[in-house]
């Protein structure tokens, strides 16, 4: 699925398309999948698909028919009526492309679905990562993606929710193969209204906005979001899309450790009246398995810049409510978490000289973090403007040791009343 250059975003109307399995052609079928490869594909575990067909062996096309027609069957990443095209699809030929070296920190350009499949199996121990959010942002540099769902468009500019969701979970399903069996996947992500709205490259625009300070006519936006023509959500609707992507996660096959709420210490005024303002973001904690790496105590060990205690705001006892400042931006990247943010995930979930990744390393602060807490970093980004940032940022910290860091580093944290992250 090679990602192109985008010259323009096309507007979000969020329609949902009619559609619905061909039974009648597959059933003259005959080809076989192993379980395995079925599973995440119905969002069973092996034991119920076991249970289902009711042998141990092989799986037929009418036994996948079965499983998608079960009551118990949930879309993951396709479509229901394309999971047995999928499943009958060559697989392209990635042997060409190089497996990625992982220096002190390595920073990869391309699209995260081309480029997850270059890591060494079962390499990364902890992923820490805030992915764009649906339908909330421009980036530079954004990059049109072909997914396995069919859909072509930049990640965060799908044209409905559900695909957003779609192809958030195929990133999630693209990533196990390169995790360690004991890593833990940190994943920032944020809801979405759908609402009639411009889409656009930061909070400070969009503050600007409601202070009636953008002097540009609706069609002069460079993309705007639609609300009208989805299957069931109405215009002004909260999209649910973080719980939507933890429970898929667990569909294939992560376990969700735990749905964290990132409490900003600073958030955007909101102009609407008839709903609270949001001052919220979320952290999905999935892991291969129950039980990941993890060290509670470093909380209590590292600096607040990294992601210690929040002084002030959170108690000794570290719970699922943290309490982060937001980052100040700058360096011309509209949507950075801050550095304590990943640090925190690091410092918990891996041990000095693992590796970390970001799959979407925009201006590098989950690098900063780990370099800080001396882990070896691969941060991914399609823009390879962020990424000179990213290496300039990362470059400047001299990793010289968990302990040293926890106690002597200073990390720039000065601008925490600055809202910028995620907020349209
Ligand atoms: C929310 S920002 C990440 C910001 C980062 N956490 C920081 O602190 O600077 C999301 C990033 O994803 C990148 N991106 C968008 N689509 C991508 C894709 N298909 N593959 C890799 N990166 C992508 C964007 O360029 C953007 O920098």
């Amino acid at each position: 699925m090679p990602a192109r250059q985008a010259t323009s975003l096309p507007d979000i109307k969020p329609q949902t398309p009619v559609g619905a399995l061909d039974r009648n052609a597959w059933s003259q079928r005959d080809e076989q999948f192993t379980a395995d490869d079925v599973a995440p594909l119905v969002g069973m575990s092996i034991t119920f698909i076991r249970k289902v067909v009711g042998h141990r062996g092989p799986l037929s096309v009418s036994d996948v028919l079965l499983l998608l027609d079960q009551d118990a069957y949930s879309e993951t990443f396709l479509r229901r009526s394309q999971v047995l095209d999928f499943l009958t699809q060559s697989t392209p030929d990635s042997a060409t492309d190089s497996e990625i070296e992982v220096e002190t920190h390595t920073l990869v350009s391309g699209s995260v679905t081309d480029v997850l499949d270059r890591l060494a199996p079962a390499s990364v121990q902890c992923v820490v990562t805030s992915t764009p959010y649906w339908g909330m942002r421009i980036y530079d540099d954004s990059t049109l993606v072909t997914w396995a769902d069919g859909e072509t468009c930049a990640y965060g500019h799908e044209q409905t929710p559900e695909g957003f969701v779609r192809h958030t979970v195929q990133i999630l399903w693209q990533l196990r193969r390169a995790l360690t069996p004991d890593a833990s996947v940190w994943w920032n992500l944020m809801d979405s209204y759908n609402t009639r709205t411009q889409i656009r490259g930061n909070a400070i625009e969009a503050l600007l906005a409601m202070q009636g300070k953008d002097g540009r006519k609706w069609n002069e936006h460079e993309a705007r979001r639609h609300s009208a023509g989805h299957s069931y959500l109405k215009d002004g609707e909260q999209c649910m899309i973080p719980a939507r992507v933890a429970e898929r996660a667990s569909r294939i096959g992560y376990h969700v450790r735990s749905v964290i709420t990132w409490a900003k210490q600073s958030s955007l005024p909101e102009p609407q009246n008839s709903r609270v303002s949001r001052g919220l973001e979320y952290v999905l904690h999935l892991a291969p398995k129950r039980t990941p790496k993890f060290d509670k105590s470093a909380y209590r060990r590292i600096q607040p810049a990294l992601g210690g205690r929040s002084i002030g705001y959170e108690s000794d006892k570290l719970s699922d409510v943290w309490v982060l400042p937001t980052s100040s931006g700058g360096n011309g990247h509209g949507a950075q978490f801050p550095v304590a943010l990943p640090g925190r995930c690091i410092a918990l979930s891996t041990d000095p000289g693992d590796v970390v990744l970001d799959p979407f390393v925009g201006s590098g602060n989950a690098g900063v973090a780990a370099r800080a807490l001396d882990r070896k970093f691969i941060g991914i980004d399609v823009s390879p403007k962020y990424l000179a940032t990213a290496e300039e940022k990362i470059s400047a910290v001299p990793g010289s040791g968990f302990e040293a860091a926890a106690t002597e580093r200073p990390v720039d944290n000065a601008h925490q009343d600055l809202p910028m992250t995620g907020v349209d």
